[in-house]
């Protein structure tokens, strides 16, 4: 089946989200369609999958024009989606998440039986190892997204879409998605395949279509470099590698040792774990998601209660601490969840950028000189970090990812810092934010000061790392060079300590 996208444009608002957008898509193929956070790529998958009405263009498939109302008539036609947030339902069986596609989707009534037959037929198909009974709420991530692509599968669908699917799998799960993309596409399903991460799309698609601001800006080849890509994307040119010195290495500023974190139900979950940090280095601590790697970092700011073993900072203790303490000490702070625990949305650009003052000098002195200070020192770090907004007034919580996590840089390394400790500083953020991330973490190693990054993201680590802790089930497999091969270091996030491993601790 060939698809064609004609001229379409959809409008919310004032906004252009799609403008006179072309795209076409051939049996076998799969295409990347790839955009920053915002660029419109949902938009336009969801107009082709029904749930929007375009405001003008044509879906044409087979050269025929559709006209789609909603999802029922995009299944019926052949076109399935696997969405960025799975649309399962928890408490149900993997069958009968079958059997409710079907209904929608008007295809005639499948019973359970039938469904089940359904499931262990696809999986035997794609070599998935998938329990009809299972609920789908005992499943993980990875094995959800594959009841997603044996739905679609199941009412015969010639056209997947996948929306963002490794947003939310393991680097383990992520190549198996890609295994599973081209056994699709050998068997003539066409694939489009959504993404903003480059490796990904330069890995599995045959076709690269970028959009930005709603515009197709380019197609390119597989082949085409990583800056060529982003700078399509950005619409600038992007340094992708970060400009990093080896590191200077001053004396040791973060020590940790034995440290032993139990969860609330008394599980070890992060195991006598121990290592340092010295002023002008950069370590990071990479392991797939779960892993320690959020307690550690949460013993390590006192936000976990059940904690043995020593931190010390320039000598002095920091085990123990409230959290209060700790950032007084020093220490700044990126953490995984900004909306959640560093941002207050509906506070100001201006009032979230001292949250964490709000006790000292120079903001709290006089209502008037308060408001002033406040003000001209919020416009310089909002200039200083690049943060976009319409004015320093700005409700946090209306800022892009990117802009967001510029916001909590501008406020927690605007103050004397002898520790900075970034979790999953680029998680969600568009290559130009990273860019700007990965700048301003490599600038405060370079200030003098000790840096941990937490990360999952193996580009990132590489990135970033003058030296590499790796989590496995709460214990460091080991510590080595910043320099150690992808090869390496995925084995060692897998558990395994692979021979010869220079141990650098
Ligand atoms: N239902 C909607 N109402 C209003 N604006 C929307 C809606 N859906 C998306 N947008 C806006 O359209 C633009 C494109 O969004 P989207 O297609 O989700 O981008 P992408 O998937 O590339 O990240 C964004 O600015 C987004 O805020
Ligand atoms: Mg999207």
């Amino acid at each position: 089946m060939r698809l064609e996208l004609h001229g379409i444009t959809k409008r919310f608002g004032a906004l252009t989200a799609n403008d006179r957008i072309d795209l076409d898509l051939r049996p076998g193929e799969i295409h990347g369609l790839l955009g920053e956070n915002g660029a419109g790529k949902s938009t336009l998958m969801n107009i082709l999958y029904g749930l929007y009405q375009a405001d003008e263009g044509r879906v044409l498939l087979d050269g025929e024009e559709q006209h789609f109302t909603g999802p029922g008539d995009a299944m019926r036609a052949g076109i399935g989606m696997v969405h960025q947030h799975f649309m399962l339902v928890p408490v149900f069986t993997v069958a009968e998440n079958l059997m409710l596609g079907h209904e929608q989707a008007r295809l005639g009534f499948l019973d359970l039986p039938a469904a089940r037959a359904r499931v262990r037929e696809i999986s035997a198909r794609f070599g998935f190892d998938i329990d009809p009974d299972a609920l789908v709420e005992d499943l993980p991530v990875g094995v959800q997204q594959r009841v997603e692509i044996i739905k679609a599968l199941s009412r015969d669908a010639q056209v997947l879409v996948f929306d963002e699917p490794t947003a939310v799998l393991t680097p383990q799960e992520t190549d198996e998605l890609m295994a599973i993309m081209r056994q699709l596409k050998e068997s003539g399903t066409a694939i489009v395949f959504i993404t903003h991460k480059l490796r990904e799309v330069r890995e599995v698609a045959d076709r690269i279509t970028v959009i930005r601001l709603g515009k197709v800006v380019g197609e390119a080849e597989p082949t085409a470099s990583n800056s060529e890509l982003a700078s399509l994307m950005v619409g600038r040119s992007v340094e992708l590698t970060v400009d990093r010195t080896p590191s200077a290495g001053g004396d040791t500023g973060l020590v940790v040792e034995g440290l032993t974190v139990l969860d609330a139900r008394g599980h070890t979950v992060v195991d006598d774990v121990g290592f340092s940090v010295r002023r002008g280095e950069i370590l990071a601590i990479a392991g797939v998601q779960g892993n320690g790697q959020t307690e550690l970092t949460e013993a390590i700011l006192g936000l976990q209660e059940h904690v043995t073993g020593r931190i010390e900072l320039d000598g002095r203790p920091l085990t123990g601490l409230p959290t209060r303490r700790v950032l007084h000490a020093g220490v700044g702070f990126v953490p995984e969840d900004r909306q959640e625990d560093a941002l207050v949305a509906e506070f100001s650009i201006a009032e979230n950028l001292m949250l964490d003052r709000s006790d000292g000098a120079p903001f709290v002195k006089g209502a008037g000189l308060q408001r002033r200070a406040l003000a001209t020192f919020a416009s310089e770090k909002v200039r200083e970090f690049d943060v976009r907004a319409q004015s320093i007034e700005t409700a946090v919580g209306r800022l892009s990812g990117g802009n967001q996590q510029k916001v909590v840089l501008a406020r927690e390394l605007s103050r004397d810092l002898r520790l900075f400790v970034a979790a999953q500083p680029t998680r969600g953020l568009d290559v130009g934010s990273i860019e700007f991330v990965h700048e301003r973490v490599v600038a405060t190693r370079d200030a003098g000061v000790p840096v941990v990054v937490i990360s999952t993201e193996l580009d990132e680590v590489v990135a970033l790392a003058d030296r590499i802790a790796v989590m496995y089930r709460g214990r460091i497999v080991g510590i080595v060079p910043g320099d150690t091969s992808r090869d390496v270091l995925g084995l060692m996030m897998a558990g395994e300590v692979p021979e010869g491993t220079r141990m650098a601790a």
